[in-house]
């Protein structure tokens, strides 16, 4: 029997139309579009303002534009994965809710929950049921809706963070494309420098957690940002050596948008030019579990048939990983 590979076929995607600037934030917060793009590369960020509307309904949007661009029955679909922090509750699944939402009658859902790192973890997951032979035709979704977790009252962690969405298709190939490699760790030690400290079965809600402002994402932003340098660094070189990928092979690394300083560190580690690199920071901010399916998004028409192309994520838990995949259609076309 041929080896099957996972490719991604497709890529859907969806932002909401409100652009929250730095400027504004400035009317917010004790911070300026200086500091902001000095510190971190952020100018925009998109914010989903509509009431009642959540991540299930950017996943949604994102899922039915990805079934529109791919020619696919929703019947079509055997199972969704979505990468997400955010869900519209705590239970159920985003995924679930997602898929009733598109009408994917016959796919079971999941979320998975890998902060920064979910795309990639979720992307590694999905590629493993196509590779068994056993799916046809599985959707992956990052999905989130930072502003729902985020403090406005707190300008170390407000301008970093926006809303968003993208969905990728995997099919089978026998073809020399598609998902070939990956590498993924977490550590659990890093729950002390990135978390929301109530809601959980740690420290259900209550009037103080809420009062307290312990709902919201926090962070140790600088040992974060030292962790998330070496670990995203380590591991996209670590991929690089094991599958005989060079600078001049590699045609892009699609890196995590958590911070311009972090991506730029990381490609230096890589020795790769940033013509090389895709990078979006600048308008969307942080959406985590979307940052890389929103990067594949924006490129999609510059991407051929063969690119090497390598993931690399780094998120609360700590996460991280990185990916390697040949790109399996001339999207030019
Ligand atoms: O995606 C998941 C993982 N998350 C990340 O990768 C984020 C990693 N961390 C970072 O990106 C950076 O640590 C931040 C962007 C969060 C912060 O940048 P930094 O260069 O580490 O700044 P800092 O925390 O060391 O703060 C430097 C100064 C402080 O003032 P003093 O103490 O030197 O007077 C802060 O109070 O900058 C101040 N500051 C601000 N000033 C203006 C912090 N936030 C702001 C702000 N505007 N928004």
């Amino acid at each position: 029997m041929q080896n099957i590979r996972a490719a991604i076929t497709g890529i859907g995607a969806f932002l909401p139309e409100y652009r929250l600037n730095n400027e504004e934030l400035s009317t917010m917060v004790d911070t300026t579009d200086e500091w902001i793009m000095q510190r971190i590369g952020i100018k925009e960020r998109r914010i989903l303002k509509e009431k009642g509307k959540a991540t299930s309904d950017m996943g949604a949007e994102a899922v039915k534009e990805l079934l529109r661009k791919t020619n696919t029955h929703p019947d079509e679909i055997d199972l969704v994965i979505c990468a997400t922090i955010t869900p519209d509750r705590p239970l159920p699944a985003a995924a679930n809710v997602i898929s009733r939402k598109t009408r994917l009658v016959n796919a079971w859902s999941f979320d998975i929950n890998a902060a920064c790192s979910g795309f990639v973890f979720a992307l590694t997951t999905g590629s493993k049921f196509v590779e068994s032979g056993q799916y046809k035709k599985v959707i992956v979704v990052g999905a989130d809706m930072m502003s729902a977790i985020t403090d406005y009252t707190d300008r170390t962690t407000c301008p970093l963070f926006g809303d968003g969405a993208a969905a990728v298709l995997l099919e089978p190939t026998t073809e020399d494309v598609g998902i070939i490699d990956h590498i993924n760790h977490t550590d659990g030690k890093g729950r002390h420098y990135l978390h929301m400290k109530a809601g959980g079965s740690k420290m259900p809600a209550s009037m103080e957690t809420v009062q307290n402002r312990m709902h919201y994402v926090h962070q140790d932003g600088q040992t974060v940002f030292k962790y998330a340098v070496s670990r995203m660094a380590d591991v996209a070189v670590e991929i690089m050596d094991k599958n005989n990928i060079t600078p001049e092979n590699l045609a892009w690394l699609v890196p995590h948008q958590a911070n311009m300083r972090i991506i730029d560190a990381v490609a230096r580690r890589m020795k790769i030019s940033p013509k090389q690199v895709m990078i979006n920071i600048q308008k969307y901010g942080n959406t985590t579990a979307a940052t890389i399916p929103l990067c594949l998004y924006d490129f999609e028409s510059q991407l051929k048939k063969g690119d090497n192309i390598i993931l690399a994520a780094f998120g609360a838990g700590f996460t991280w990983g990185s990916v390697y995949l040949k790109w399996a259609y001339d999207s030019s076309k």
